[in-house]
C-alpha cells in the first residue's frame, strides 16, 4: 500500500541520507538540496506555502520509502514542476516509483488545481525516462546539451502532463 504525505521536520534527516546515497545523487539534478539545513528549509517552506512548494514522502506500509516534489512555475498558467523524485535503492524495480507518480498527478492536478505538470530528466537517466513514459508523461523534446553535471554538458528530456490526460 502506497501513500503520499508531505514531509516534516522529522524526515529532515532520512531525505538527507537519501540525496546523498552515491546511487541517488548523480541523477538529480545540481541545485537541489543536499545538506540538512537547505533541506530542512525546504521542508519549512513546503509546509507553509502549499500553494507554491511541495517536498513529499512515499510511504510502504507506513514506511519511509522515496520522495517527489513540485514547485509552482506559474500561478497565472497554473503550471507546477515536479522534481527531485527519488526510491531507497533497497525498494526499486517494484513498481513503488510509478504507483506514487500515479498519485502525485492526481494529487496536483486533481486537489491542488493545477493544470499542467512539467519535468525534466537528464538524457543519460534512462531509467528514469523508462519510468516517466510508464506513468504516462508525454515527451515534449530534448533541451540540448542544457545543463553541465558531471563535467559534461547534459541533455534534459522534457515531459509534461495536461489535466486531460489524466485516466477518469
Ligand atoms: C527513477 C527512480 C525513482 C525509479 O524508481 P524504480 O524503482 O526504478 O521505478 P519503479 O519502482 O517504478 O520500478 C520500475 C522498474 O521495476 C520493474 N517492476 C518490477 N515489478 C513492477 C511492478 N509491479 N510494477 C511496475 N514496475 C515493476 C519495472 O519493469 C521497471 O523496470 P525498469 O526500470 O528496468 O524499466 C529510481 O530509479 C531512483 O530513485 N533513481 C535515482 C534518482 C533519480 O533518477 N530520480 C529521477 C530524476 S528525473
Amino acid at each position: 500500500m502506497i501513500s503520499l504525505r508531505r514531509a516534516t521536520v522529522d524526515d529532515v534527516d532520512w531525505l538527507v541520507e537519501l540525496y546523498t546515497d552515491e546511487d541517488t545523487e548523480p541523477f538529480l539534478g545540481g541545485r537541489g538540496p543536499r545538506d540538512w539545513d537547505a533541506m530542512r528549509a525546504q521542508v519549512e517552506r513546503s509546509q507553509e506555502e502549499p500553494d507554491e512548494t511541495g517536498r513529499m514522502i512515499i510511504e510502504l506500509d507506513g514506511e519511509r520509502v522515496g520522495t517527489m516534489g513540485y514547485d509552482r512555475v506559474s500561478e497565472a498558467h497554473a503550471i507546477a514542476r515536479i522534481g527531485g523524485l527519488a526510491v531507497d535503492p533497497a525498494f526499486r524495480g517494484r513498481g513503488i516509483a510509478d504507483e506514487a507518480a500515479r498519485r502525485f498527478q492526481r494529487y496536483l492536478l486533481l486537489e491542488r488545481g493545477f493544470h499542467r505538470l512539467e519535468l525534466a530528466c537528464y538524457g543519460f537517466n534512462e531509467r528514469a525516462i523508462r519510468h516517466s513514459e510508464r506513468v504516462g508523461f508525454v515527451r515534449e523534446g530534448v533541451k540540448r546539451k542544457a545543463y553541465l553535471r558531471h563535467g559534461e554538458w547534459q541533455d534534459a528530456v522534457l515531459f509534461s502532463l495536461l489535466r486531460e490526460d489524466l485516466e477518469p
